[in-house]
């Protein structure tokens, strides 16, 4: 029998994936002062025993002020390297990829946790003990009315912002991760700058599709020459704004190309969250894989992987997006929450060989094994004493 798409492995550079399958970055917004803890520690492990390919540290603030919301994980001392190592160590000691995807969340920072409102702080949020702080982005223009107005990036705060992102990127390899992703999606910084919705400049750094995409590539430039060149650099982009004037997927073809031009390996393509939810489009249908058409159009026409993500639930949809190229790497990630094990559901389902339970931990399969034993001799007698 074929491997299954899903099952074949994938080397970028110099690291190998066991199979297709990824867990998306995922806030938890638990975090103390930035530092992971022992929850991000198990809700990232499970992944990785669960037989996930490459498995990736939510959005991690490359400075304090790029946090959305206080319980964001960060990076920005060197205080923040070890408790990112020990999960680093714990994703690659149990198979998957350790990958972190590096953010600033620039007029999106400063919010609410999605349960306290999801809204920006109040005084509610002051009096507990949470301030706001003040926040950057391409143009002095809030997310929404009633929202912190941003202070415009000026060249010297472009150039400071350029070294916080090289910084954290050394740290990032530090820590041990294989993969790096920037964030340049749902509204964050980057985006900022490349949406004509959200960059308002009249100087280099913004007007034409050129000067909008300058700062974001400058970024990704320095990441690129601090992150080892043996391993993986990921972009995640919000391939459409979905909204009237905004950023478009022919866009997204053509900053796919420039970030392969400097030497970007996978284009990680979600969608919207220019204002409102950072999940999708606000105004984009949102029917089971509705962004995977986005990692197919950026695939086929600028020439590199892609990971698609959103709404993928179950392993023969997996399964045919990849046999039918349209992406590269299949992320899952609330479906992933659902279940964890998602993985080596995945295998069992597209038949790969299961006997003796070869695709989990032993310390499960060896269990599973053997109490499947029991079931089958059950599952035929049903009452052996009569
Ligand atoms: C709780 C939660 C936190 C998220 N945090 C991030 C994040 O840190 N960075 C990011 O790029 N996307 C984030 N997303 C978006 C997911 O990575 C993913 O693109 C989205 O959930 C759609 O995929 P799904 O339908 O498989 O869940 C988050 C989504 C959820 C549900």
């Amino acid at each position: 029998m074929a491997l299954p798409h899903l099952f074949r492995p994938l080397t970028l550079r110099g690291v190998s994936l066991r199979n297709r399958t990824a867990v998306p970055p995922m806030c938890q917004y638990t975090a103390v002062d930035g530092m992971a803890g022992d929850w991000h520690l198990v809700h990232l492990g499970k992944f990785a025993q669960g037989g996930f390919g490459i498995v990736f540290v939510e959005a991690t603030a490359v400075e304090a002020r790029g946090r959305i919301t206080h319980g964001d994980v960060g990076i920005w001392s060197d205080a923040h390297v070890p408790p990112l190592a020990r999960i680093a160590a714990f994703l690659a000691a149990n198979g998957a990829v350790p990958a972190i995807q590096l953010a600033h969340a620039g007029r999106k920072a400063s919010m609410q946790r999605p349960w306290q409102g999801n809204g920006p702080m109040t005084g509610a949020d002051q009096a507990g003990g949470e301030l706001a702080w003040p926040v950057v982005a391409a143009s002095a223009e809030p997310l929404e009315p009633g929202w912190l107005v941003p202070e415009a990036l000026d060249r010297a705060g472009m150039a400071s912002m350029r070294e916080a992102w090289r910084t954290a990127t050394l740290r990032a390899a530090e820590a041990g991760f294989a993969v790096a992703e920037v964030h340049s999606a749902h509204g964050y910084l980057l985006h900022s700058f490349l949406s004509p919705l959200a960059n308002r400049r009249n100087d280099a750094h913004g007007g034409d599709l050129a000067g909008r995409m300058r700062f974001p590539l400058e970024v990704v430039e320095t990441v690129r020459a601090a992150w080892p060149a043996d391993r993986p650099l990921f972009v995640r982009i919000s391939s459409v704004d979905g909204i009237e004037g905004g950023w478009t997927v022919e866009d997204s073809v053509v900053y796919a190309r420039e970030l392969k031009a400097r030497g970007v390996d996978v284009i990680d393509c979600s969608s919207g969250g220019l204002t409102g939810s950072a999940t999708a489009a606000r105004n984009a249908p949102r029917g089971l894989g509705f962004q995977v058409p986005y990692a197919e159009r950026v695939r086929a026409e600028a020439g590199l992987p892609t990971m698609a993500v959103g709404l993928i639930l179950d392993a023969p949809q997996a399964e045919q997006i990849l046999a039918e190229g349209r992406a590269d790497i299949i992320a899952v990630g609330r479906e992933a929450m659902n279940d964890p094990n998602w993985a080596v559901h995945a295998a069992r389902a597209l038949g790969l060989p299961d006997e003796g339970f070869p695709q989990w931990p032993q310390q499960y399969g060896w269990w599973l094994e053997r109490r499947q034993r029991v079931l089958d001799r059950i599952r035929s007698n049903p009452s052996p004493s009569g």
